[in-house]
């Protein structure tokens, strides 16, 4: 007797051109996010297995199932989680951090002592840049002990901001911090089998972490900071939506204001309110 294999009597349709055109043009109004024909297997294996807990036969089911979902709640929300790009790491493209040091946050103290500095990290993945800024805006403070600050991290994925709140990560993830930061700021599992840390107690209570699509028609529901990272988000948007997604965040930039891009980012005459202060930094005129 011939045994099926089990996969045998759960066998999903391969996605077919116009289920990954409705795909594409769904995540593409929703999320900004591009994607063209070359990304149909990456964007077939990333939702297979979701597929398959959902017991769907084919793409189409699958679709029609989220469409009727209504926006913004249910399974938009977990196919979002599924097809963003989340990679990031502590201290990621370090220029940035030794000029928002040695540069920024001496003159912004010298400018406004008595003020809290607020920082936003939009599209902050699990939150290693927000607890890389925690770390160095800490430092900051232990030499000017009544400068107070607060940092906002956001990001499309719901996944995504839960373990940024839960600011766990495991230790392999720690080689860019450097010693002596690791020693303050990351506490160690009592458990040493688990190689996992989490992030000190202080700079947790400094942070907030909330959902926000960078889509939304206007930020006017976000309050104005001082600097703002959007740091390897845009790369994924068409130009059109960069230099929209740059206006609006520059909308909620105070005057005299940071916006920090990724390296290879550029606001690419989004907006004439920005000076070009060195590579993929702003100053808000
Ligand atoms: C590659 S990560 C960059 C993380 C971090 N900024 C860094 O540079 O290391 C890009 C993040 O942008 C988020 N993202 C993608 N589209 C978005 C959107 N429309 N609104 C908000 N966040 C979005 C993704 O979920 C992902 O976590």
């Amino acid at each position: 007797m011939i045994i099926p294999d089990k996969n045998d009597f759960f066998k999903i349709k391969k996605l077919t051109d116009a289920d990954f055109n409705r795909l594409s043009s769904l995540i593409y109004n929703e999320l900004g996010m591009k994607m063209p024909s070359q990304k149909k297997v990456l964007l077939e294996g990333r939702l297979h297995k979701r597929l398959r807990e959902l017991n769907f036969h084919s793409f189409k089911e699958y679709i029609d199932f989220i469409l009727t979902e209504g926006e913004y709640n249910g399974e938009l929300v977990t196919m979002f989680d599924l097809v963003t790009t989340n990679k990031t790491d502590f201290f990621r493209e370090s220029k940035h951090f030794d000029f928002f040091s040695s540069t920024f946050l001496v003159d912004y103290y010298n400018k406004h002592p008595k003020q809290t500095l607020k920082i936003w990290s939009a599209g902050c993945s699990s939150g290693e840049e927000v607890y890389t800024l925690g770390m160095i805006i800490q430092e900051f403070k232990e030499n000017n002990p009544n400068f107070d600050y607060q940092i906002f991290g956001s990001d499309i994925s719901m996944r995504m901001i839960h373990s940024a709140s839960l600011a766990i990560y495991p230790d392999s993830r720690i080689g860019d911090i450097p010693y002596n930061l690791k020693k303050k700021y990351l506490l160690k599992n009592k458990d040493q089998s688990k190689r996992m840390i989490r992030i000190a107690p202080e700079l947790r209570e400094k942070t907030t972490f909330f959902r926000h699509n960078l889509m939304e028609e206007n930020y006017n529901n976000l309050d104005m900071f001082d600097a703002i990272f959007c740091r390897n988000v845009l790369i994924y948007f068409d130009s059109n939506t960069q230099k929209q997604v740059i206006r609006k965040l520059t909308s909620n930039l105070k005057q005299g204001g940071y916006l920090f891009l990724g390296h290879s980012e550029t606001v690419n005459n989004a907006t004439g309110d920005l000076l070009h202060i060195q590579p993929s930094v702003y100053l808000k005129k």
